[in-house]
């Protein structure tokens, strides 16, 4: 299976950024592990950061006729992007949201995802363990 991993604004600043909520891991540590558990093998599995909206707008769209499935971390673009609600609809590809921290226990404005209900499942408050989840999620729906 091919799949892409998107994180949005302020995840390559991993392991920097508020680690009590987020943790020690830089994204490429997190990358690194993801890449190496058995679950993984025999999956391509591509990695995209970007603080842009629109960049990652434009990785979904380029995603189509090659990817078959997208777990995807907005970050803060979770709890207000309807134009990464539409780009996530538009394409078709199963996509899993996932997010490091528990987004229904912290500040309300998080509590609300906008993309929630056209993702295949939600994953909040694992960790890293949340894009191995995701990738689960991925493969059990498409087999
Ligand atoms: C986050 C949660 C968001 O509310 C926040 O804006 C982030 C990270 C998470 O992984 O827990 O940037 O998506």
């Amino acid at each position: 299976m091919k799949v892409l991993i998107i994180n949005g604004p302020n995840l390559n600043l991993l392991g920097i950024r508020e680690p009590d909520i987020y943790g020690s891991e830089t994204l490429t540590d997190i990358e690194a592990w993801l890449n190496k558990q058995s679950e993984a093998n025999g999956h391509t599995i591509n990695w995209f950061q970007s603080n842009q909206e629109g960049d990652i707008i434009d990785c979904i769209h380029e995603a189509m006729g090659s990817t078959e499935g997208i777990i995807i971390n907005p970050g803060a673009l979770t709890h207000y992007s309807y134009t990464l609600r539409d780009a996530i609809s538009s394409v078709n590809i199963p996509t899993v949201e996932v997010h490091l921290s528990d987004i229904n226990n912290r500040e309300n404005f998080r509590k609300n995802s906008v993309i929630k209900d056209v993702c295949i499942a939600q994953i909040t408050g694992l960790g890293k363990t949340g894009y191995l989840e995701g990738l689960i999620k991925l493969i059990t729906n498409t087999v």
